[in-house]
């Protein structure tokens, strides 16, 4: 957590009193939980009465996929398509795939370029296709394997013009790149506090006054009878204090951490020629690719291997693979953007952050040659 998070939510924490309560600590805790609001509302270019608070990224893609999908359809039957892009986190696909099993959803997947990025030309065929039955479209803000952006406003005025709500996961975006919920088109933003330095366990849900969602939670009727539950006061004050220091630090940090990031990759490639750099990549590039994000592709390794033998270097990466029934299987993400399963295989993911230094990219250039040696050393013991 960023130091001023840490601060605010620790002061918090000491403070009796529920948000919803009308005895004087609950009303200083709501005056607490407001003055968070705003600040958040302020950072997000949105308005106060649009941050509806729920537990992480997670709960607002929950939110704003099944809420949407469910109050669409409830105003008119024949709205139960779904478009969504292929490369979302699977707090959206999972969504998805469950109002698919449960719920009479159809959905569009729409396709991504070998960037990881969805044209608005793609979203705009795939409504025309059938302009009445699209319930929602959902397309992430920036990608949390490769690091793509996407031109949101120029999908959410697609959406528009057929009369589509727009959902983006600007989960991984915001505190990262300039997020403006307004200047976005967007009707519904799922962001979280940990991904921005605050605290784990709380984000939000942006939705415009006039987004008909159907509740998930029902209870006490908190957050616009959206989202019930007593309201994490404390954790609503560290994002605050997390998004405040990030917005006002998000140029200087974007440089220092594109000039960390584009220093690895090259002296990646340099260790060895077959490495590559997954995505849109330049140099000094912090617009269409999130600024801290390193996605290499090592040939001949399994990046679980490389996973355990940085690991023991003292470098936490992640790999382009998730277990399912104990198999590794290779990322949605990148098969979706064209790359050979044999190459998911040796996919290794690299997050730079608030407390990334030079000396953890020298940390891990040390590292890597030994641990591409041994992963390939592997790889082929197992092969024969
Ligand atoms: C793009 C994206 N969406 C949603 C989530 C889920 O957020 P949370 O961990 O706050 O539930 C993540 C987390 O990694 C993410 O990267």
């Amino acid at each position: 957590m960023l130091p001023a998070a840490l601060a605010a939510m620790t002061e918090q924490l000491a403070v009796v009193g529920n948000a919803s309560s009308l005895h004087r600590t609950g009303r200083a805790a709501r005056r607490a939980v407001e003055e968070s609001r705003e600040k958040i509302a302020r950072c997000l270019g949105a308005r106060p009465s649009e941050i509806i608070f729920t537990s992480g990224g997670t709960e607002s893609d929950n939110l704003a996929v099944k809420g949407s999908y469910w109050a669409r359809r409830d105003g008119d039957p024949a709205r139960v398509r779904l478009l969504v892009g292929v490369t979302e986190h699977h707090a959206v696909l999972d969504c998805v795939d469950f109002l698919v099993a449960h719920e009479g959803a159809k959905v569009t997947w729409l396709e991504c370029t070998p960037d990881g990025v969805v044209e608005p030309a793609t979203v705009r065929a795939a409504i025309a296709a059938d302009p009445d039955s699209v319930a929602l479209v959902s397309v992430m803000w920036a990608n949390n394997e490769v690091g793509a952006v996407q031109d949101v406003r120029a999908i959410a005025d697609v959406a528009h013009e057929f009369g589509v709500p727009f959902h983006t996961d600007a989960v991984q975006a915001a505190g990262h790149l300039a997020v403006d919920f307004e200047a976005s088109g967007a009707d519904l933003m799922s962001v979280t506090a940990h991904k921005l330095g605050g605290p784990i366990g709380v984000g939000a849900l942006v939705a415009r006054r006039d987004a008909k969602l159907v509740a998930l939670t029902h209870g006490g009727g908190q957050e616009r009878q959206v989202r019930s539950g007593t309201l994490d006061a404390p954790a609503i004050v560290g994002f605050a204090a997390a998004l405040v220091e990030a917005t006002g630090s998000i140029a200087e940090e974007s440089a220092r951490l594109v000039a960390l990031r584009d220093d690895l990759i090259e002296r990646a490639m340099a260790i060895s020629p077959d490495i590559r750099p997954s995505g849109v990549w330049q140099r000094g590039d912090g617009v269409s690719r999130l600024p801290g994000n390193v996605h290499l592709l090592v040939p001949g390794c399994d990046g679980d291997s490389l996973l355990y033998l940085l690991d023991a270097a003292g470098v936490s990466c992640s790999t382009g693979s998730a277990c399912q029934a104990g198999v590794p299987q290779p990322s949605h993400v990148l098969l979706a953007m064209g790359v050979a399963e044999s190459d998911a295989r040796g996919a290794l993911r690299l997050t730079l952050g608030h407390t990334s230094t030079r000396a953890d990219v020298d940390t891990f250039i040390e590292a890597l040659p030994a641990a591409i040696d041994r992963a390939r050393r592997a790889r082929e013991a197992n092969a024969s």
